[in-house]
């Protein structure tokens, strides 16, 4: 029977987004065994509706469950605004999302009380960021919109220069306009394309990266429970899939930042 401490912690998303959360909760443990899965045949999540998000999320936790995680990680912004409740309803393991861990962050670090927060369709209009927000630090004026095209960038690798640049632009000009001071990246893909949303926002606001957050958070819970793994090796990493997408490999080091072992397909229809 393996150790409570050695069982692996499982983290899925919708795809490839959700290892720029792996990367940060590596960064913050690294001697975790971790197993992540991809929901690469179904992605994205974003611009479905709450339902089928929910029923895909569920069978997402139910693989990762047959692998006898101590903990999951809702890497995907999306399953966690629309979903966590009833995840945590139905599931009697630790489940952690992302949004209380991005808003309990925006809330610290602005000075004005004007936060913004951008993601999919579906975690822009679930209010779920809106509300903790609300809820944490009864901040009236936040500001959200949704930047579908941030998507095919960050996994096209188009991450700087003028297009980019543009689109930015584009999507930030009232949150500019009302001078937020802090921005919630509220879409796994969101941090690649961070120094392109620095620069147009300007040097002075405060950007969230809720991965980065939520890794701060796991390590807290694992280490007041008793479940931290204090092995002296690296932790290793295992990466499932419901589909091996063309280009893979090159789309999933940039989000990772680093190389990636060959990932393992599965039938998620089949959990
Ligand atoms: N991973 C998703 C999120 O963070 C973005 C991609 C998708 O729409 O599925 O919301």
């Amino acid at each position: 029977m393996e150790e409570n401490r050695e069982r692996p912690i499982g983290i899925f998303d919708s795809g490839v987004g959700g290892l720029t959360v792996v990367k940060q909760v590596l960064k913050e443990l690294p001697n975790e065994n971790i197993v992540y899965f991809g929901d690469t045949a179904r992605v994205p999540y974003g611009t479905k509706s709450r339902e089928t998000i929910t029923h895909f999320a569920m069978q997402d936790v139910r693989f990762l469950l047959s692998f006898n995680v101590k903990m999951i990680v809702v890497a995907c912004n999306s399953v966690s605004s629309n979903s966590i409740d009833i995840l945590k309803r139905k599931f009697t393991l630790p489940i952690i999302g992302v949004i209380d861990a991005g808003a309990q962050a925006a809330c610290q670090y602005t000075r004005s009380g004007k936060i913004g927060v951008i993601g999919t369709d579906a975690t822009i209009e679930s209010r779920a960021y809106q509300r903790k927000i609300e809820e944490k630090c009864s901040v009236k004026n936040i500001l959200a919109r949704s930047c579908p095209l941030f998507v095919p960038l960050a996994e096209e690798g188009f991450t700087g220069g003028k297009i980019p640049e543009m689109i930015a632009e584009k999507y930030l000009v009232e949150m500019k306009e009302k001078q937020v001071d802090t921005l919630i990246l509220g879409c796994t893909h969101y941090p690649l394309l961070a120094s392109t949303i620095q620069d147009v926002m300007g040097e002075d606001v405060m950007l969230v990266d809720p991965g980065v957050e939520v890794a701060k958070r796991v390590k807290k819970y694992l280490t007041e429970n008793e479940l931290y793994n204090d092995s002296p090796y690296s932790g290793s990493s295992k990466f499932y899939l419901s589909d091996i997408p063309r280009h893979f490999e090159k789309v999933a080091e940039n989000f990772l930042g680093g190389p990636i072992p060959s990932p393992v397909k599965v039938t998620i229809e089949d959990y």
